[in-house]
């Protein structure tokens, strides 16, 4: 059986769609590519070969930033509304390969899709998502982008290098403690690639979060910025709105191909995954059960409760007029262990340990979490996993581990001073430094 297996999903470009909105805050747009073309300098220069009609671009060096037509795989167009357009923001498809974790229950066979290595700066889970929130960010005619999240948000720093790419501007409202919510927020992790790229950055207290909630932060900022004269468009926390499940439900279509290029050999019973702001485990979940991959999946929660991620994903099912039960087709499960971007000293050891054992690194708020209560689960439950095929999905988020540092010290690998002996001979310049 191959180990890895990369294959690109056939994005089919039929004549542009003309679906609604899905997306809350949005509606889904009914322009036709040739609008886009001239608006910004990147979009001229790959689009343009789209005027007069034709849909097919026809004279960009490379698929990556593109504008596409949008044409959803055939178990999910049954599904409402379709979105119109989507920009190739992610290298995708992201690989699949065995991962070979200690400890499994008898027969278990884990293997991992790394969607941490979806991109570098824009990488994670939340390409997927962007790549169709951001078709209809500039199908609406927006000159910038709002977004919420965590201080840490890889949402947050994800989007703001997509609203780069496709020369937006990025407004993020980050969420910290009320110690530090008037201070400079430093250029640790997420925060180092966000100011890089320009992205205009509003702190608001937990406690100021809690009581207003991001919709009306967003909104508040929306407000503002329109005063100014600006057009802003608001991609929800976590990218989790309908709009943004296309991107899981075309990770479905993506794992789909890999298996039926692995010829057979390959077929997953189960997917595992982190669960944030809900939206990934919508898409897969609904995928999954529409495709032909019919894999059970389980979702480790790292906020809130199992039911409100119920309830949350049953939204975005009902926002698709998919008609299911969020409860038939994804299985929460709580692995917020001491809160949201808290982490026990076992969480992270055990993200040390995999990666001395693996290679794989987790992320400690996110995939860390999501595969520690999976492997719990499995030493309580061994029957329940015994002899299964999972999958687990690494959704990115290495950047966080940069806010664990002092934590993981203790834990990293050893370090000495090279012992070199007196007799070996030396000369100066003999050593090119470069
Ligand atoms: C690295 C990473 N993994 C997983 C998730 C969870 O995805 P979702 O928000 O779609 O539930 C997030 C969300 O922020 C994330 O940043």
């Amino acid at each position: 059986m191959s180990a890895a297996l990369f294959l690109r999903p056939a994005i089919c470009e039929t004549a542009i769609a003309t679906a609604a909105a899905v997306s809350a805050n949005s509606t889904y747009s009914r322009r036709p590519a040739s609008i886009l073309c001239c608006r910004r300098r990147t979009l001229t220069t790959i689009c343009c070969s789209m005027d007069g009609g034709d849909a097919k671009p026809t004279a960009y060096v490379s698929g990556f930033l593109s504008k596409k037509p949008y044409d959803p795989p055939s178990w999910a167009s049954h599904l409402r509304p379709v979105p119109s357009n989507t920009f190739s923001l992610g290298h995708l498809p992201t690989p699949i390969h065995r991962w070979n974790l200690p400890n499994l229950p008898d027969g278990t066979d884990v293997w991992i899709k790394r969607d941490d290595l979806s991109g570098m700066q824009l990488s994670g889970n939340k390409v997927r998502k962007l790549e169709f929130l951001m078709a209809d960010a500039v199908a609406n005619g927006a000159d910038c982008v709002i977004t919420v999240g965590g201080i840490q948000s890889n949402h947050c720093r994800a989007t703001a290098v997509a609203a780069k790419y496709l020369y937006l501007d990025c407004y993020l409202i980050l969420r910290t403690s009320k110690v530090l919510v008037d201070k400079d927020p430093g250029l640790v992790g997420n925060l180092l690639v966000e100011r890089l790229v320009g992205a205009h950055i509003d702190l608001v207290s937990k406690e100021e979060y809690a009581k207003i909630g991001s919709v009306t932060l967003a909104a508040l900022l929306k407000e503002k910025l329109m005063k100014e004269g600006k057009n802003p468009y608001i991609i929800p926390v976590g990218g989790s709105n309908c709009l943004g499940t296309w991107g899981y439900i075309e990770a479905i279509r993506e794992v789909e191909q890999q298996i039926q290029s692995s010829c057979g050999e390959l077929q997953f019973d189960d997917i595992v995954v982190a669960c944030g702001s809900g939206g990934t485990i919508a898409g897969l979940s609904l995928g999954s059960r529409l495709s032909s991959l019919k894999a059970k999946v389980h979702a480790f929660s790292v906020c809130d409760d199992s039911t409100y991620f119920y309830n949350f994903v049953q939204g975005l099912i009902d926002g698709l007029e998919a008609g299911l039960d969020s409860h038939d087709i994804v299985d929460i499960q709580n692995a917020k262990g001491l809160g949201y971007a808290m982490n026990t000293p076992e969480e992270l050891k055990f993200v040390k340990d995999i990666a001395a054992a693996t290679g794989v690194v987790l992320d400690p708020v996110y995939s860390g979490k999501a595969a520690y209560g999976m492997l719990k689960d499995m030493a309580a439950n061994p029957t329940k996993w015994k002899g299964r095929k999972i999958l687990f999905i690494h959704t990115g988020g290495l950047l966080g581990l940069y806010d664990k540092i002092e934590q993981m010290a203790s834990l990293a690998g050893d370090w000495r001073r090279m012992e070199i002996d007196e007799s070996i001979p030396r000369e100066d310049g003999k050593g090119k430094m470069f």
